[in-house]
């Protein structure tokens, strides 16, 4: 499945999930739940080591259309064929789809949930695009099932219980970035997220900004893969500069000068000066986003990208072009989005010029596209809107 081209609406998502809820179960569901996508401006690799970054909610969207049942059912439009059925006394990790929503009923029944749920979902988020299927999945799925229990719940626990979910039932090591910007997003605003703080502050976008995402068509996973081994390095690093820096709470309090001091074994070195360097590009960048300098804000993306190539060694030959060709295409910037390891492009690029790069990327592209993997190549641009409880 690639980005679609044609206009994606939450109505829309939320007809098809009424209607594959219907095919499935034979009856109408009692509730739908939506959740956006993400993107993250800047500000990568960092949320884990309690840094700064920049998401915003995309419309992109998933949906979970839902029911009361007797145990739990779970059907998806992208999984055809692979329908799950649970025993909502013993959830246990499948290897599967199923586990991102497993995850969180989990941790809600945990919570005191009564109940069993049928649940179809579908979605116009690619999985593996860096545009955060997970979350949303997790998302839509918890606010589905607290809606047919008649329970609510703060935004930001929505965000920890997912997050909870993705750490321990899938055992991905993974920041609050992604679930924050699909929850909290606002229309048309940055969340300026503090990893350590928990802090989220709305930061406007320009109107003269457009974002652009190519996806590279290689789909990452996070689960099992070299994602886990970021924070692990990064919690080595820090445990280590805490013998110089006793009190120091994360990596992100250090000067740069005081890191060099420190003379980190390599890779921890390189690691810690991403994430003090990309903390510090994502305070400048909320300052270009206010003064409305867009080529300023495209220069800390390229720098963000080529650290995150460089330092934290999580690009490939195929980002790496990828980012290129959009650069070449007149955006201010582009980066490599998420995890990194395939995924998606991010670009930035002045909102007159956008239809223009669009095609002069597509174009450039063709050849590659010819050969690519599932989805490569597609770009798109999406619009900055309100996250599933924004
Ligand atoms: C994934 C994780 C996030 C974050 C990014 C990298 O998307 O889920 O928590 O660490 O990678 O910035």
């Amino acid at each position: 499945m690639s980005l679609s081209s044609s206009a994606v609406t939450r109505d829309s998502i939320t007809t098809r999930a009424s209607e594959f809820f219907e095919s499935r179960y034979g009856r109408p569901p009692e509730t739908i739940a939506v959740s956006p996508g993400r993107i993250n401006i800047i500000g990568e690799h960092v949320d884990y080591a309690g840094g700064l970054c920049l998401p915003a909610a995309v419309d992109r969207y998933l949906a979970v259309a839902a029911a009361p049942g007797r145990q739990i059912q779970m059907a998806s439009e992208l999984f055809a064929g692979h329908d799950h059925i649970a025993d909502r006394n013993s959830i246990r990790p499948t290897g599967t789809w199923a586990d991102h929503p497993l995850g969180v009923l989990r941790e809600l029944i945990a919570g005191g949930l009564e109940g069993g749920l049928q649940m179809a979902v579908v979605s116009d988020i690619p999985p593996g695009s860096g545009l955060s299927s997970s979350a949303a999945i997790g998302v839509a799925t918890t606010i589905a099932a607290l809606e047919i229990a008649g329970r609510e719940m703060e935004p930001y626990e929505v965000a920890r219980l997912c997050r909870r979910s993705e750490n321990e039932f899938l055992g991905v090591p993974s920041g609050l970035m992604d679930e924050v910007g699909c929850v909290m997003g606002k229309e048309g605003m940055a969340l300026l997220f503090h990893a350590d703080t928990e802090i989220v502050e709305g930061v406007r976008l320009p109107p003269t900004a457009a974002w652009l995402v190519c996806q590279s068509g290689i789909e990452h996973r996070l689960r099992g893969s070299a994602y886990a081994d970021r924070p692990a390095e990064a919690a080595r690093a820090l445990k280590l500069a805490r013998r110089t820096y006793p009190g120091l709470r994360s990596l992100v309090e250090l000067e740069p000068a005081e890191l060099e001091k420190l003379r980190l074994p390599p890779p921890l070195d390189i690691r810690a000066r991403h994430i003090v360097g990309e903390t510090l590009r994502v305070r400048l960048a909320v300052a270009c986003l206010e003064a409305g300098n867009l080529e300023a804000l495209g220069q800390l993306m390229i720098t963000s990208h080529r650290s995150l190539a460089r330092d934290m060694e999580v690009s490939l030959p195929e980002l790496d072009r990828l980012v290129d060709i959009m650069m070449e295409a007149g955006c201010h910037g582009a980066r490599l989005m998420g995890a990194g390891f395939g995924g998606a492009v991010l670009g930035l690029v002045s909102a007159d010029m956008a239809d223009e790069a669009t095609e002069v990327v597509t174009e450039r592209l063709r050849p590659a596209l010819a050969a690519a993997r599932r989805g490569g190549g597609v770009i798109h641009r999406v619009r900055v809107v309100t996250g599933a409880l924004g």
